[in-house]
């Protein structure tokens, strides 16, 4: 469903063109310094404006609706919004009949039998992610000395980012992208061994972030092609620090001390302003379909945040079913 995490819990509700979208957290412990200016700093990092984002700008203030009392988390359920006010629905209206191929349009309609709001994208959209950043404001809170950070490694497979970002947006096209994420300052024993692992929970949480489609931790694929002499991560220190770190600091499913380390590839978006082949739904009959409206043309110029974000989140929760059972 749209809820995720075993204590530190969130919900995640709204549409693209509704009233709002946002986030609740459940299982947020009191006493957490918080006010609506934590927020700011990340959520800046998320707001699009930059060339080959989107032109649709929106204030994005967090109104913060429940769980805290004079700047401290109560530890009663923590619900943030945020409105919806730039919106231009009628973009939207032929995509009623006519999906978009590689959107969620399709699926949308089928599943839920022609009720989902597809104004914007609705719910699929990427501005749900907003709700995501939010509960990474508070799980980053809760995390301590852990420091995550992320970077844009490729973009439409170059490193020249602004021209290859630019020729997509002359073509009318769109371009994908690799973001590097790395989490530092861990402790030993964070993760379960099996369903709960450190590799398994923030897999779970990155693939909920619209338009991803790979994840790999540390040498990833790579490792199928390496000998075990080249892979192993040799001890240098009793600490449990390690020569190289193929295993991305994860061993039996359970951080070892060393770095978190993660690639995920998001995908070229799929709304672009290329004539595209697809089907009207109410005639049944195949017809084109040229994508008007706003889009980001790289959505992964945006998403480096928001994978910090869910990363936060893992470990949050990681950190909190730890205490829960060990201390
Ligand atoms: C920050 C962000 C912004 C996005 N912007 C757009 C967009 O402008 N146009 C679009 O078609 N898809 C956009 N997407 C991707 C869609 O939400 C996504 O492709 C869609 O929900 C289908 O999901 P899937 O790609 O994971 O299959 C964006 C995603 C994110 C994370």
């Amino acid at each position: 469903m749209n809820s995720f995490g075993r204590l530190f819990r969130i919900s995640i509700f709204g549409e693209s063109h509704g009233k709002s979208v946002g986030i609740s957290i459940d299982g947020c412990p009191s006493g957490i310094s918080l006010c609506a200016e934590d927020f700011l700093p990340d959520l800046s990092r998320r707001k699009s404006g930059a060339a080959g984002t989107t032109p649709r700008v929106e204030k994005d203030l967090p109104i913060i609706l429940s769980g805290v009392f004079n700047n401290k988390t109560t530890g009663a359920p923590l619900t943030i919004i945020f409105e919806n006010q730039n919106t231009k629905s009628n973009d939207y209206l032929n995509l009623y009949d006519t999906p978009r191929p590689g959107h969620a349009d399709f699926v949308a309609a089928r599943k839920f039998k022609g009720f989902a709001d597809y104004t914007g994208g609705g719910h699929f959209s990427g501005r749900i992610t907003l709700g995501l950043v939010a509960a990474g404001v508070v799980a980053k809170k809760i995390i301590g000395d852990i420091r995550i950070n992320s970077e844009i490694k490729e973009l439409g497979g170059r490193t020249d980012f602004e021209q290859v970002v630019q020729e997509a947006v002359n073509n009318h096209d769109s371009i994908g992208g690799i973001i590097e994420v790395k989490a530092t300052g861990l402790p030993i024993g964070l993760g379960e061994p099996f369903f709960d692992s450190v590799e398994a929970v923030i897999s779970h949480l990155i693939f909920s972030i619209p338009a991803i489609k790979a994840i790999e931790f540390g040498s990833g694929f790579a490792a199928a092609k390496m000998k075990g002499s080249e892979h192993n991560d040799n001890f240098i220190a009793k600490d449990g620090k390690t020569e190289t770190n193929n295993a991305a600091g994860i061993n039996g499913g359970i951080t070892n001390g060393n770095d978190i380390v993660f690639r995920i590839a998001v995908k070229p978006t799929s709304s672009i302003g290329k004539v595209q082949h697809t089907m009207n739904m109410n005639t049944n009959e195949m017809t084109d379909l040229e994508v008007v409206g706003r889009h980001d043309a790289c959505i992964a110029l945006r998403v480096p945040v928001v994978a910090e974000a869910v990363t936060a989140i893992a470990l949050a929760d990681l950190s909190l079913i730890y205490k829960g059972i060990h201390k």
